[in-house]
This record gives C-alpha cells, sequence and structure tokens, in this order.
C-alpha cells in the first residue's frame, strides 16, 4: 500500500514537471536576449494580423526555428526565455 502511494506521487510530480508554462522562462531576460532577433524583423510580426502563431508548442517551434538562423545560437534556457518574453508581451497564449 505504501509503495502504491509512493508511485502515485511520483507520478503526480512527472506530470507536474512536464507541464509546458511559459513560467519556466524568465521574460525579462527574454527582453534583453531577443535585441539579436531584431536584425531581420521588429515585434510587429508578432501581434495581429501578421502573427500566424496560435499556440504556445507553436511559439516555441517558430523561436527554436529562428534560433537556426542566430550565430551564436541560443541555449535552450534561453530559447525558454524568449518565448516566455513573447508570450508576456505579445502573445498571451499561456494561461
Ligand atoms: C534571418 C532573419 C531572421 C532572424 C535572424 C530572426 N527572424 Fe523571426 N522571422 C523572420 C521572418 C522573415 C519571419 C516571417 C515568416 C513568415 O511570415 O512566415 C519570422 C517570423 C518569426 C516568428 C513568427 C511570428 C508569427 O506569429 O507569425 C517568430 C515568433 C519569430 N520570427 C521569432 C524570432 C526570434 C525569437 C528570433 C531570434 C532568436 C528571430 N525570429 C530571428 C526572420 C528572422
Amino acid at each position: 500500500m505504501k509503495r502504491c502511494i509512493l508511485l502515485f506521487a511520483v507520478a503526480a510530480s512527472t506530470m507536474l514537471a512536464s507541464t509546458p508554462l511559459s513560467a519556466a522562462g524568465d521574460p525579462g531576460k527574454g527582453e534583453q536576449l531577443h535585441r539579436a532577433c531584431l536584425g531581420c524583423h521588429g515585434t510587429e510580426l508578432y501581434v495581429p494580423p501578421r502573427a500566424k502563431v496560435k499556440t504556445l508548442s507553436a511559439l516555441r517551434k517558430a523561436v527554436a526555428e529562428w534560433n537556426d538562423r542566430m550565430n551564436p545560437k541560443f541555449t535552450k534556457r534561453e530559447i525558454d526565455d524568449l518565448v516566455a518574453y513573447l508570450d508576456r508581451d505579445f502573445y498571451h497564449l499561456a494561461r
């Protein structure tokens, strides 16, 4: 019985850890990092009518794809920060 409770606790915490929260990144840091992205476009792409991204996972994907063009590239952690910044100031997808 004790073992059962333990397994449940492990499963529950794994589920919590894998929930895609925008809070995973630091939006303040992302805002600074984002200056490096402004060479090609401004923030007008992130708002209607231009914005195409509609979900948090699509936003993460777009940032990761554009990161391939960056030199030096951002780390996973910095991508989280960028996503958190874009969501806080423009997309508002994580609630
Ligand atoms: C080489 C030029 C270039 C660089 C560098 C670049 N972007 Fe972009 N980005 C674009 C273009 C062009 C589009 C528009 C593509 C389209 O309309 O389908 C775009 C689209 C996007 C979108 C999707 C907007 C939407 O909702 O439709 C996001 C998000 C984005 N960029 C974020 C970033 C971030 C974050 C960085 C820095 C890591 C970055 N970009 C660097 C050229 C660039």
